[in-house]
């Protein structure tokens, strides 16, 4: 049987960890060549040869997604190695160090803005110009996007924004026959909350269920991410998908402490 994404060339950002990383296995595992591009060259080197391992077709690229140049790039990359570019899994994120309004490093901020929101604009302008024979997008957001976070405003203003970003994109790339959606994530368990963290890659129909509120694993996301990025996905275009074991359905009161 064809696999689904048999001859289409994937770009994933933040593929060297957590759902970046289970998204690379799972498309190449559904016949993609994947270019796993990451600002953590020795990790992102090592997703690829464990893929190629397995027989997929990869490569590995240093990219920071905040840098215009990175990005582009990593398209033309793309491009000259796999012959054309389908699909981009904008993904790569950073939490930091959560800093709240009261703080004095403006910096912090700055830089959780760089990555997450200007570098998912300029990820998608280069990824939009090599696109010639239709795909889709997909990009990370996360439920920061849709609620305040007492303690990362920049965390959350980056996501929000993103939202805004993907739905101003849908009608000019509707013109090269390109979708764009945005996946929000709740709680993940990957290194961007735990450290780190152990790897289990599943049949789709063998994930876990997650208990409600719980922690998702990064294949939950990703199997969302491959969806989207198919056709069986054609007519879901400019959302902002809520992924999150039910964390934002019911309401839970949680104190922010600020001590003086
Ligand atoms: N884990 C969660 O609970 C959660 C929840 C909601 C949204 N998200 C989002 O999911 C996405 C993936 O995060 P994750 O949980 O897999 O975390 P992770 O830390 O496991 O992976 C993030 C990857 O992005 C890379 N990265 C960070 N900054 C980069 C940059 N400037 N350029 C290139 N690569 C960069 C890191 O090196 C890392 O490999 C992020 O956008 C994050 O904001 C995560």
């Amino acid at each position: 049987m064809k696999r689904e994404f048999e001859g289409k060339s994937v770009i994933i950002t933040g593929a060297a960890s957590g759902i970046g990383k289970a998204a690379a296995h799972r498309f190449s595992n559904e016949g993609a060549k994947v270019c796993i591009a990451d600002m953590d060259i020795e990790r992102a080197e090592k997703v690829s040869q464990e893929i190629n391992a397995n027989g997929g077709t990869t490569f590995a690229t240093k990219v920071d997604v905040a840098a215009q140049a990175d990005n582009d790039r990593m398209v033309a990359e793309t491009v000259k190695k796999f012959g054309k570019l389908d699909i981009a899994y904008l993904n790569a994120g950073y939490y930091g160090p959560g800093t709240d309004i009261f703080s004095d490093d403006i910096t912090a901020f700055d830089r959780i803005i760089a990555i997450n929101l200007r570098g998912v604009f300029l990820g998608i302008h280069s990824v939009a110009k090599a696109i010639t024979e239709g795909g889709a997008i997909v990009v990370t957001g996360s439920t920061g996007g849709i609620l305040g976070l007492a303690n990362n405003p920049a965390y959350s203003a980056s996501k929000h924004g993103l939202i805004g970003l993907i739905r101003s994109s849908v009608e000019p790339l509707s013109t090269k026959r390109v979708r764009i959606n945005a996946i929000l994530p709740g709680g993940v368990n990957t290194p961007l909350n735990f450290g780190e963290m152990v790897d289990t890659y599943y049949p789709p129909d063998e994930l876990k269920p997650v208990p409600f509120r719980g922690y998702g694993e990064s294949q939950h996301i990703a199997e969302f991410a491959l969806f989207l990025a198919s056709p069986r996905a054609a007519f879901i275009n400019g959302g902002a998908h809520v992924i999150d074991g039910g964390l934002t359905s019911s309401f839970a009161a949680v104190r922010y402490e600020k001590a003086d």
